[in-house]
């Protein structure tokens, strides 16, 4: 992580949007840019404005930073996120988490598409993330310590707050949509995983496989902000029925799935700005 080049988009992003404190950070994963339109906007600014982010990589990513009104607080939206498969390490993964540190959010709501292994799991459905399994085979605190990520070796006995998750579960229960809960697996992509890793993720504990969120969930925890996050099923993984998997059908089933996506996340940041 490059710590001059944080600081050059925090004060870049500060500068923009005119902004110096906010309460929640969203994180919105492939597809999932839309449920901004549940607020209102304050100000924005693309990617392209922020050092450590630069233009946006991959499609169903808008690659724009919002500055929203959510009821009596304000919230950055990060419209798409940027990957470890990217090549670009992990200073463009981890930007929107220190800007939360750094402006005092309380929340990082994290939003992704995932692949179900869990059978039970067919796309369109939500998925409320209660624990994860790093897959990726690296970590972004590997590194010179540095305490704004809270200890050395930080705790992450509980990465998703039992709080945050207890939200998102009645938003959704009480807009009518049933969600499920469970464990997601990240890997560091870019391939889509073979049926026999499934089968062998579905041994570890895994409901739900993807190439993101982990990252920024550690950072976020070991940092002691709060932490929510939610996966929008695209597909089934691979193996678990005969479909090929692509791209085209995570951002089809997202689209289909915005409606309701929007009415939870809308719910829950207005619960938790009163
Ligand atoms: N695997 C990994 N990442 C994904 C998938 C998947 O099946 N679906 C959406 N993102």
């Amino acid at each position: 992580m490059d710590k001059a080049i944080l600081d050059q988009s925090l004060q870049a992003i500060q500068a923009q949007l005119h902004v110096t404190a906010i309460q929640h950070v969203l994180i919105l994963g492939s597809g999932w840019s839309d449920i901004a339109a549940a607020f209102p906007i304050l100000a924005e600014m693309p990617y392209e404005n922020i050092p450590a982010m630069g233009a946006p990589g991959v499609s169903g990513h808008k690659g724009r930073l919002l500055l929203a009104q959510t009821g009596n607080a304000t919230a950055l939206i990060f419209q798409g996120r940027r990957h470890w498969y990217e090549g670009l390490g992990w200073t463009p993964v981890a930007l929107p988490v220190y800007v939360a540190k750094c402006l005092g959010a309380q929340h990082v709501l994290l939003t992704n598409a995932a692949g179900g292994i869990n059978p039970k799991l067919i796309p369109g459905d939500l998925m409320i993330i209660t624990d994860h399994i790093n897959g990726i085979g690296h970590n972004p605190l590997v590194g010179q310590h540095d305490t704004i990520w809270g200890p050395r070796f930080p705790d992450q006995s509980s990465v998703y707050t039992p709080q945050l998750r207890k939200t998102l579960l009645q938003s959704a229960r009480t807009l009518g949509h049933s969600v499920h809960e469970g464990i997601y697996l990240a890997t560091s992509g870019p391939i889509y995983e073979t049926p026999a890793e499934i089968r062998m993720f579905r041994t570890l504990g895994a409901d739900a496989v993807g190439m993101s969120t982990v990252p920024e969930a550690l950072l976020a925890s070991a940092a002691g902000l709060q932490v929510g996050a939610i996966s929008c099923i695209t597909n089934h993984a691979a193996g678990v029925t005969d479909a090929p998997l692509g791209h085209d059908e995570v951002l089809a089933a997202t689209t289909r799935t915005m409606p309701v996506m929007k009415a939870i996340l809308h719910h829950v940041v207005t619960q938790l700005s009163t």
